[in-house]
């Protein structure tokens, strides 16, 4: 959900992101750097001087005090981490007011009014149905897989049609159009597929967005979408709901399928957690919390840049600078978690970072957190006897990737 995830990716030293042999604890690049300092120098690969920030309370600073801006543009990213900011010589300089959707990039005020817009359309009366909707396409897709065999992959049999299926809800995607829909989003949004055909898949997507708007101009529905459409006053532009239908899309699909597929992968790799989970199926909110916590899937995706120079932890930081949060390190700091390392289903919940912190706080967390009880609970109540089909060293995870996971997660059940 964060910045431009590709041109971050490729400044950011690449030990820093790529897992050990325990493919659920932090890149050792990252974890080397424990016991140096809640906040560190980071070089960047393009020459660029950035901070680190590993400690909890430092990191919740960042994210809560107006001095760090989530809006790179503007405050000319010393790094440029976004993509469209070629040169800051020749980039003419951003409107005194945002005109796009992307809100994620945006601070107050611009951002608390497409964020309240939102919240707003965040109903509980529409949360609860789109529950009973992720049971549903949560027991088509693992009876689909049964159907069909003994064995499957469970990233494209399940974790990434879950999550994608369930934004088609949100937007109100007609069913004739969802397939077109997963289709440009498979490409669009993997971060490891080729830069070209994800530039395409883009291209097809926006457009895909654009007639979505424009249909629920004409024929509102009960969907998220429509009441954005509907409902904004002043109220938003075309151009600016196909942002905003994007930032939801970009923010919510690639994040959940990981976390749902690394969950799995993790609670197989620790069947005493997993064994917990099948006798006391309520702890399933509790484990869901602690997974989120532990494997802290945005590795280094979380940034900021100074509006001016700012001390933190002790530690002199110049305006202008980016400020990029270790979240899997944050999330296991000592001081906040007695045994961080260890996965614990039944430990006590406390706030963590997984889903940041502060005014961009993820918006869709309580969807995600539905997603993931009741995608992990089908899974393991469905399938008694799930397993990996192939050795764990031989699942391939998603090294330099700033949101971790797996490729692919080959199980059986039979
Ligand atoms: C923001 C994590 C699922 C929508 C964020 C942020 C994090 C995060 C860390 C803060 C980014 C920042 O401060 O720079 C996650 C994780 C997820 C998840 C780990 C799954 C396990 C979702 C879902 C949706 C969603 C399902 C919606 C369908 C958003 C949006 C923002 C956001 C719209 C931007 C909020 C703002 O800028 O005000 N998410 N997210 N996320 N998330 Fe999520």
């Amino acid at each position: 959900p964060s910045s431009s995830p590709t041109a971050m990716r490729q400044i950011i030293p690449p030990d820093m992101l790529e897992r050990g042999r325990c493919p659920f604890d932090p890149p050792p690049g990252l974890r080397e750097r424990r016991g140096q300092g809640a906040v560190q120098p980071l070089p960047l690969r393009n020459g660029a001087q950035a901070w680190l920030v590993t400690g909890f309370e430092e990191a919740r600073t960042v994210l809560s005090d107006p001095r760090f801006s989530a809006d790179k543009m503007r405050h000319r990213d010393a790094t440029s981490m976004q993509p469209h900011e070629v040169d800051a010589t020749t980039t003419p300089e951003p409107p005194a007011t945002r005109e796009d959707g992307f809100f994620v990039f945006m601070d107050p005020p611009e951002h608390t009014r497409l964020r309240r817009l939102l919240t707003g359309q965040f109903t509980v009366r529409r949360m609860k149905a789109l529950e009973s909707r992720v049971t549903e396409i949560a027991v088509e897709h693992i009876e689909a897989m049964k159907a069909a065999g003994d064995e499957a992959d469970l990233v494209p049999a399940f974790a990434l049609p879950l999550p994608s299926l369930v934004i088609c809800e949100l937007l109100g995607v007609d069913y004739a159009d969802r397939a077109e829909f997963q289709e440009h989003t498979s490409v669009a949004l993997d971060s490891s597929a080729d830069p070209e055909r994800r530039a395409l898949s883009g291209a097809e997507l926006y457009g895909f967005m654009q007639r979505l708007v424009a249909h629920k101009r004409d024929n509102p529905a009960d969907d998220l979408l429509s009441g954005l459409v509907h409902d904004a006053d002043p109220p938003l532009t075309d151009a600016q709901l196909v942002d905003v239908a994007l930032v939801l899309l970009g923010a919510g699909h690639e994040t959940t399928a990981n976390q749902l597929s690394l969950s799995t992968f993790a609670l197989l790799e620790n069947p005493d957690q997993l064994a917990a989970l099948r006798a006391d199926p309520s702890l399933i909110d509790n484990a869901v919390e602690e997974l989120l916590r532990h494997l802290s899937i945005i590795q280094l995706g979380v940034n900021r840049v100074t509006t001016e120079p700012v001390t933190l932890g002790g530690v002199d930081i110049p305006a202008g600078a980016t400020v990029v949060i270790a979240t899997p390190e944050v999330n296991r700091d000592a001081q906040h978690w007695p045994d961080p390392d260890r996965l614990d289903v039944r430990r006590p919940r406390t706030p963590h970072l997984a889903f940041g912190h502060g005014v961009h706080q993820c918006l869709g967390q309580q969807l995600a957190r539905v997603e993931m009880q009741i995608g992990l609970r089908e899974l393991i109540t469905r399938l008694p006897g799930l397993r990996l089909a192939v050795p764990a060293e031989k699942i391939p995870v998603r090294n330099e990737m700033l949101i971790f996971g797996v490729h692919s997660l080959p199980v059986t059940w039979s």
